[in-house]
């Protein structure tokens, strides 16, 4: 509830009266006082006026390892800087299943393909999620899609490129890496790595056209451990759907969610380059493309898929 409280006067230009926090999340006003003081004791600076209500002042602008903990299965791993979460995470040990890796600054951060990710500190998120899910390696990357998904469901106006890129306004806010390390017929574990552009008020110039910030499209600067802790509880749910239902649970929400989809895709393998329809998602989150007269399926691990106009 404190975390839902501090959303609020997060969003809030200025005051916002006990009367109207008691009434929009049904507690009483000693609940609403007794959550503003465990807000205080956070780092969190919220003046109180008698007539006029709450106002936050000053966040702690650091990752709350002890509250992230509170909505994992397994536990977290912070440092202040590190190369990539992702390398850290795969080559830790004893790691228990359900924990997070995560960071304020990356100093080599991974993309797909062999790109690289801009990890500024504290601007963004960069972590990367500890899975020992019992499934066969052939079905590892549509946990990508489930953390897309998961994404998507936190920030608003997100759209999903296919298959793993948030956008805003056809823009760039976050990029997924999933990496295994597995048996012929079983995932040992999956690290899904996750960067979100929070408060970055700028990017590199070659970036500037295909990458924006929560920052940048909503003119507020945002709590990232509120960020992450929303993300983590939507991640758990679609993540317990998908191991006992499969990607099919989650398709209906991922089509509608998916902008690929009714537009001209370039498909780049390697040298090769072509032109087609995205037309839909199959059942084991792959995309289907019409080209050449011909329905083709596109598995997410080899491609690069481009819009024709833009990033998207
Ligand atoms: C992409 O869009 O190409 C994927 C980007 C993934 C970036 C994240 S940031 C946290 C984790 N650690 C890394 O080195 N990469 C992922």
């Amino acid at each position: 509830m404190k975390y839902k409280i501090l959303e609020l006067l997060t969003r809030a230009d200025g005051y916002v009266s006990g009367e109207k926090i008691s009434e929009k999340f049904n507690i009483s006003r000693s609940a609403v006082w007794k959550h503003i003081n465990a807000l205080r004791k956070d780092g969190y600076e919220i003046n109180s006026s008698t007539n006029k209500g709450y106002r936050l002042t000053v966040r702690p602008d650091t990752i709350d390892a002890g509250l992230l903990e509170k909505h994992l299965t397994g536990r977290v791993y912070y440092a202040k800087e590190i190369k990539s979460t992702n390398l850290w995470a795969k080559s830790a040990e004893d790691v228990p299943d359900g924990s997070l890796f995560i960071t304020e600054s990356q100093t080599g951060g991974r993309g797909r393909l062999g790109r690289t990710w801009s990890s500024p500190m504290g601007d963004g998120i960069c972590m990367s999620l500890y899975l020992k899910p019992e499934i066969s390696p052939a079905i590892v990357s549509q946990l990508t899609l489930v953390a897309g998904l998961a994404v998507s469901r936190v920030i608003e106006d997100a759209k999903i490129k296919w298959p793993n890129d948030v956008l805003i306004d056809d823009k760039k806010i976050c990029g997924i890496l999933t990496e295994m390390s597995a048996e012929m017929d079983r995932a040992e574990f999956v690290v899904i790595g996750i960067g979100i552009n929070i408060n970055n008020t700028s990017f590199p110039e070659d970036l500037a056209d295909k990458a924006t910030s929560l920052y940048i499209e909503k003119g507020v600067k945002y709590d990232r451990n509120t960020i992450i802790t929303d993300f983590l509880d939507n991640f758990r749910t679609l993540y317990n759907d998908f191991l006992k239902h499969g990607f099919l649970a989650l398709k209906a929400e991922y089509e509608e969610k998916c902008v690929t989809l009714g537009r001209k895709v370039r498909i780049i393998r390697g040298e090769k380059e072509v032109i087609a329809d995205a037309v839909r998602i199959t059942d084991g989150g792959e995309l289907v493309v019409i080209y050449g007269g011909k329905e083709t399926i596109i598995n997410s691990g080899e491609v690069s898929v481009r819009g024709l106009l833009g990033y998207n």
